[in-house]
C-alpha cells in the first residue's frame, strides 16, 4: 500500500511542551498495548497508525511486552514504519520500555542493567530503528539498586540508543530519588507515565506536584480506564470489546454496578457538553496544565477520530467538575 502523509497533518493538533524540555508532544498520543499484536487484524492496526499520523499524532508508545504475543506490537509497528512511515521517522517520537516480564530466567524482567540493555536491543531490532526517542523503566524494581537502573538509562542515552529517558509507575517518593540520580548523571528525566483517569486519581496525591517541581512532563496511560470511560459499556459488554476478549487486560469484574451507575451519569454530563464520554474524559485530564499528553488506545479508526475531537472543547465549568467528582466518588481509587 502506497502512503503519502497528508499535507495538513499539523493543522488541527495541539502540541504541549514536555516539562521543561525541548520536546513538544501532541495533546493526544497513541499507545500500542492492545490492538497491534499478532492476534489482531494487521490492516486495521496499520490504518489506525496511519490515520493517527495524518491527524498530527507524532508520538507512538510501545513496550517490549506489548502484543500478544509479547513483542509483536513492536513488530507490527516496525512493519508499518518500514512500508509506509519510514520517510517520516524524524517527525515521530517513538517510545519503548523494559521492566515487565519478557523472557524466562533471572534477566527477563525488572531493573538490572542486563535486562534493560538486552531488552532495548531486542526492541530496536523488532521495530527496525536505530534508536528510540524515549526509553522508559516500566516499573520500579524493589530489589535492584536504583543507582544501577538509572545508570543504565544514562548509558543507553550516551550510546545513542535512546534520546530521552522516562519513568513509569514510580510513585512520588521513588520518582524523586530516581530523578535526583538521573540529574547527577546528566541525563534528566523527560517524562513520567502513570495511570490516571477520572476513576483512578492516585497521581494527585503527590506525584503531579513532584513532576511540576522538577520540570518533568506527564503522559497518563489508560485515560479512558481501558474503555470504561467511553460509550462502549453503557448498555452491555460488546463481543468485540477488550473486556470480552480473552487476552484483554480489562476483566469483567472491573464492571461493577457502581461503575455502571457512574458511567451512565458521566455520559449525561458529556452529552450536555456536546461531547462523547470519551472526549469528556480526555478533556478532563488535559484541563490540567501539568498533563503534557493523554496516551490513548483505540481498536478502530472511528474511535481514534472520536477521541481527536476532544480538542474542540477542553474547558469545564465549576459545576461540571463538581458533578463529575460527585458521580465518580463511589468508585475512585
Ligand atoms: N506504562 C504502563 O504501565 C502502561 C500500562 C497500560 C497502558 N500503557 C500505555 O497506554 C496506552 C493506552 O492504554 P489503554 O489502551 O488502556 O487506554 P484507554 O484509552 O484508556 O483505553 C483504550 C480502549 O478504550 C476503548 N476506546 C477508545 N476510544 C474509544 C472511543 N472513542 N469510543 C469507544 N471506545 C473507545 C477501546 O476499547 P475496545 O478495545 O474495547 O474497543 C480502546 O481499546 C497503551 O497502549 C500503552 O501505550 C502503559
Amino acid at each position: 500500500m502506497n502512503y503519502i502523509a497528508k499535507d495538513d497533518r499539523y493543522d488541527n493538533m495541539k502540541y504541549n511542551r514536555c516539562g521543561k524540555s525541548g520536546i513538544m508532544l501532541p495533546a493526544i498520543s497513541l499507545g500500542l498495548w492492545h490492538n497491534f499484536g499478532s492476534v489482531d487484524v494487521y490492516n486495521n492496526s496499520r490504518d489506525i497508525l496511519l490515520t493517527a499520523f495524518d491527524r498530527g499524532i507524532t508520538h507512538f508508545d510501545l513496550a517490549n511486552n506489548y502484543g500478544p504475543d509479547p513483542g509483536t506490537a513492536e513488530e507490527t509497528f516496525g512493519k508499518v514504519l518500514k512500508q509506509q512511515l519510514k520517510p517520516y521517522r524524524d517527525e515521530m517520537i517513538i517510545s519503548s520500555k523494559a521492566g515487565y516480564y519478557m523472557w524466562p530466567g533471572p534477566y527477563g524482567e525488572w531493573g538490572s542493567k542486563k535486562n534493560l540493555v538486552a531488552s532495548l536491543n531486542q526492541s530496536l531490532k523488532r521495530m527496525g530503528v536505530e534508536y528510540v526517542d524515549i526509553f522508559y523503566h516500566h516499573r520500579p524494581d524493589p530489589e535492584t539498586p536504583l543507582e544501577e537502573t538509572m545508570r543504565t538509562l544514562d548509558l543507553i542515552v550516551r550510546q545513542g540508543k535512546a534520546l530521552y529517558v522516562g519513568l513509569s509507575n514510580y510513585n512520588a517518593e521513588q520518582t524523586k530519588k530516581a530523578v535526583s540520580i538521573l540529574n547527577e548523571l546528566g541525563t534528566p528525566c523527560l517524562i513520567h507515565q502513570p495511570r490516571y483517569n477520572i476513576f483512578d486519581r492516585w497521581v494527585e496525591d503527590g506525584l503531579l506536584d513532584v513532576l511540576e517541581e522538577k520540570g518533568i512532563g506527564c503522559i497518563p496511560f489508560s485515560p479512558l480506564a481501558q474503555g470504561l470511560l467511553t460509550s462502549r459499556y453503557l448498555k452491555t459488554i460488546p463481543e468485540d470489546s477488550r473486556m470480552a476478549k480473552p487476552h484483554g487486560f480489562l476483566k469483567r469484574d472491573a464492571f461493577t454496578e457502581e461503575k455502571k451507575k457512574a458511567i451512565t451519569g458521566l455520559n449525561e454530563i458529556a452529552q450536555k457538553r456536546g461531547q462523547s464520554l470519551a472526549q469528556m474524559s480526555l478533556a478532563w485530564l488535559l484541563k490540567d496544565k501539568r498533563i503534557t499528553s493523554v496516551l490513548i488506545g483505540a481498536s478502530s479508526v472511528k474511535q481514534l477520530e472520536d477521541n481527536l475531537h476532544t480538542l474542540n472543547n477542553l474547558d469545564f465549568t465549576d459545576d461540571e467538575l463538581k458533578l463529575i467528582d460527585e458521580l465518580s466518588a463511589p468508585v475512585i481509587k
